[in-house]
């Protein structure tokens, strides 16, 4: 499909849908599952074939319906809510965007989000999410598929700090952490205590213990929560941007519009019109 012409009114409207998603996110106490569905989307990405990735095709029946992608219709069905006010903006920025929001409002980090992401009707096969029985390996497969490291998967891992596991979604029960609606990083803390009564550590988390590489981050998150939520940041960028190219350099940062090509057009003006006065100078001698 089209990329979608990132001028000033687009802007506009991904700040309008940016206010909106805060409202709709807040009053539904919903942020765990639009953050699961920002992370869906985008973690079908194979670097190798440029297939998959943050570009909405999570709305596919075809797609929702795949087992890893179980509840997440419902967060789907919350986004077209926004989507019908706001047409112009792309599904594949919309679901991002409802992902940094959704950290951002729960006391995480804020995420830069740079807008522009192109929408795919084509959706991957089955089996591209990882699977939360397995381990280090599949880990490892999974997220340098994508393209990611060893300190994005620790980092990344850290959002479940939000939410909780469904039985009938996954076969999992109960939340990660005591307060699964505040983002901080509790998620490292609990991993490092071991298992305790009424909290989750899926097979997949319990794995981040195991591998030295995977270990020293977990260690450094619990004791440091800005380390965290500067990798954190940083990770969840890396995988909202997998395989999209900004069509300009404008970002936006905190809602204010950040055009990194304003210098430049200053700087060109300012040649265009010395040059104007060069030349009245010279027919005025
Ligand atoms: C590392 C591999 C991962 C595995 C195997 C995994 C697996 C799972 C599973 C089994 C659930 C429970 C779903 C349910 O029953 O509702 C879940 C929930 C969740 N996951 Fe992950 N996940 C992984 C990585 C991530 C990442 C990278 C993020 C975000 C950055 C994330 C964010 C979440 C959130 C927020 C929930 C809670 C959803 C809710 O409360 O409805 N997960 N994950």
């Amino acid at each position: 499909m089209a990329l979608p012409v990132v001028d000033t009114g687009y802007l506009r409207e991904i700040e309008k849908a940016r206010r909106d998603l805060r409202a709709l996110i807040s009053s539904r106490n919903c942020a765990p599952i639009m953050l699961r569905l920002a992370w869906h989307d985008a973690g079908t990405y194979d670097a190798k074939t440029k297939t998959g990735g943050p570009n909405g095709s999570i709305r596919n029946e075809e797609e929702y319906s795949h087992g890893a992608n179980n509840g997440l219709k419902k967060a789907i069905d919350w986004c077209e809510e926004v989507k019908a006010k706001h047409p112009k903006i792309t599904y594949a920025d919309l679901y991002q965007l409802a992902g940094v929001v959704a950290v951002e409002i729960t006391g995480g980090p804020t995420i830069e989000f740079v807008p522009g992401r192109r929408d795919s009707k084509v959706s991957p096969r089955e089996g591209r999410l990882p699977d939360a029985k397995l381990g280090v390996p599949h880990l490892r497969d999974v997220f340098y598929r994508m393209g990611l490291s060893d300190k994005d998967i620790v980092a990344l891992s850290g959002g479940h700090t939000l939410g909780r596991a469904h039985p009938e979604r996954s076969g999992f029960v109960g939340p990660w952490t005591e307060e699964p609606l505040k983002f901080d990083n509790s998620y490292f803390v609990e991993l490092l205590k071991g298992d305790t009564d009424g909290l989750l550590k899926l097979p997949t988390d319990k794995a981040l213990l195991e591998e030295p590489e995977f270990r020293c981050y977990v260690e450094l998150y619990a004791k440091d929560e800005d380390a965290f939520f500067r990798d954190y940041a940083q990770s969840h960028k890396k995988l909202s941007e997998l395989g999209f190219v900004p069509s300009s350099k404008i970002s936006i940062k905190d809602g204010v519009i950040l055009a990194q090509g304003a210098v430049g057009v200053l700087v060109t003006a300012a040649v265009v019109i010395l040059g104007y006065l060069y030349e009245a100078r010279k027919k005025a001698k």
